[in-house]
């Protein structure tokens, strides 16, 4: 069937022994009690992902711990380390990693994405996200996490910073001409000069472009400043799940919000969180997932889990039967979105604590569970509603990985929605997203054109 024009991005996120919600995974005989440590379990996991097809492997990341952490956050590799492993065991999947503006440098932090970009020849993407845990601060010599406005300041100075970087050379900036004695072309390589409200950045980056360019900017953050440093920065962006009409008033906002800052908003594809439970009937897979909810759900995990949006707050101080506590100021700098929905859902029904843990940790079924066909034509429908561009995909085992490629992708192919073989060697490529000019090409160009029209 001939290919229609819009497709369906799936990136692959991998959590090892269990992540949110995955307490008990670990204990699952078909999970190597090292995963989240062992590269060979990444490797394969990609080559899986690479052999389906897929666009991307998602490394999510946090810099901060206490014991009460699910299992894979508790004993995991760092994203780059772990990207530039997968690298050179794959040849077309993309390699995104998450990685904090509010705890990095921009000089360091571009010269190892644009050595990921080189490793893996043009297949590099960073998550830019601003921390969510506000534990970070401690770990990196600071009292608090910093406020909202300032993080995402600092996000949007620190991207544009990187991409500064990112441009130090020209495409031809080595000839490497033995008969002339040529290596570089010093009029091809550009110091940035940055001197900004939080950061001064000299460069020039001692590292040339890769094939895609630039490594593609992904973005993860719901609030306010979230959605509009997206919109000014983001060329992918991971979202969380959510009901259909809320993700399309999502989609709706953040493409006329990248509108009306000038860019194509197809330029920028919407990933949804999606963790798939698929079965040979609709009944079985609603069954395994109440299963695996049950083999989880346990009310002290759940109270430390919800604690993440507060600060890593210890709840169990509180009295479970009392109105839900004040503790609004705790969210004011770590997970605040998720934290005031919380909180007005607990003032608004007069819950108490516990009441307000069960409610927000309830079974939920994914809404792709259910039979392949049942899976297949629901992603199809969300997509043709543009509640995402894609999904970014979560499975609790292997096995789950290999059923989802093997039962549901087939279907979705027949129906032109997902590739059969990559586009590009790139990540961009095959995202369907520009290769970014080099702006100093750019102006050069401009210049030699006013020229010949002065000449003229
Ligand atoms: C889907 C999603 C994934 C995220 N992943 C990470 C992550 O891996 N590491 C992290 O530190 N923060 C992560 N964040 C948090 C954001 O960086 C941000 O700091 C936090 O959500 C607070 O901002 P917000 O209120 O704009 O969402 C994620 C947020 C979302 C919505």
């Amino acid at each position: 069937m001939a290919q229609r024009q819009r497709q369906i991005r799936l990136a692959l996120s991998v959590y090892g022994v269990g992540g949110p919600g995955q307490h008990g995974l670990w204990k699952d005989p078909r999970v190597p009690k090292n995963a989240s440590i062992d590269i060979d379990w990444y490797i394969a996991q990609a080559r899986k992902a690479e052999a389906a097809k897929l666009d991307a492997l998602f490394i999510v990341d946090s810099q901060f711990i206490n014991a009460t952490y699910p299992p894979h956050y508790l004993n995991r590799l760092e994203p780059l380390t772990l990207l530039s492993a997968v690298a050179v065991h794959t040849r077309h999947l993309g390699l995104i990693g998450t990685l904090t503006t509010t705890y990095n440098s921009p000089f360091n932090l571009a010269r190892r994405f644009a050595s990921l970009d080189h490793i893996s020849k043009g297949r590099a993407g960073w998550n830019v996200v601003t921390s969510f845990d506000v534990g970070v601060a401690k770990n990196f010599g600071l009292e608090q996490h910093l406020d909202y406005p300032t993080r995402y300041g600092r996000a949007l100075e620190f991207v544009k910073v990187v991409q500064g970087l990112w441009d130090s050379y020209e495409d031809d900036a080595f000839p490497a001409d033995v008969e002339r004695d040529v290596f570089l072309d010093p009029t091809r390589l550009h110091a940035l000069e940055h001197k900004g409200q939080y950061f001064s950045v000299a460069g020039p980056l001692n590292l040339s472009r890769s094939p895609q360019g630039q490594p593609v900017i992904f973005q993860s953050g719901q609030s306010d400043d979230g959605r509009s440093l997206a919109a000014q920065i983001a060329e992918g962006i991971y979202s969380p799940p959510a009901p259909l009409e809320e993700k399309q008033a999502y989609y709706a906002d953040i493409k006329e919000r990248t509108r009306r800052v000038g860019r194509n908003p197809d330029h920028v594809v919407i990933l949804m969180g999606a963790r798939p439970v698929v079965a040979d009937t609709d009944e079985r897979a609603f069954q395994r997932a109440r299963d695996e909810y049950e083999a989880d759900n346990q009310f002290e995990r759940k109270l430390a889990a919800f604690g993440r949006s507060f600060g890593a707050h210890d709840f169990s101080r509180h009295d479970l039967d009392a109105p839900f506590p004040d503790v609004g100021e705790l969210a004011e700098r770590g997970g605040r979105t998720n934290a005031q929905k919380i909180i007005s859902h607990a003032r608004e029904n007069n819950l108490t604590l516990r009441e307000t843990v069960l409610a927000f940790s309830k079974f939920q079924p994914s809404p792709f569970t259910g039979a392949p066909r049942t899976v297949a034509s629901t992603i199809a429908r969300w997509f043709e509603a543009r509640a995402f561009d894609g999904l970014n995909l979560g499975f609790r085992t292997t096995e789950d990985l290999d059923t989802f490629t093997g039962e549901v992708l087939p279907l979705l192919r027949a129906e032109g929605l997902f590739r059969s073989d990559y586009e590009s060697d790139t990540l961009r490529g095959n995202l369907g997203l520009p290769i970014p000019e080099n702006r100093h090409t750019l102006e050069r160009q401009a210049l030699a054109d006013t020229r010949a029209t002065g000449a003229a």
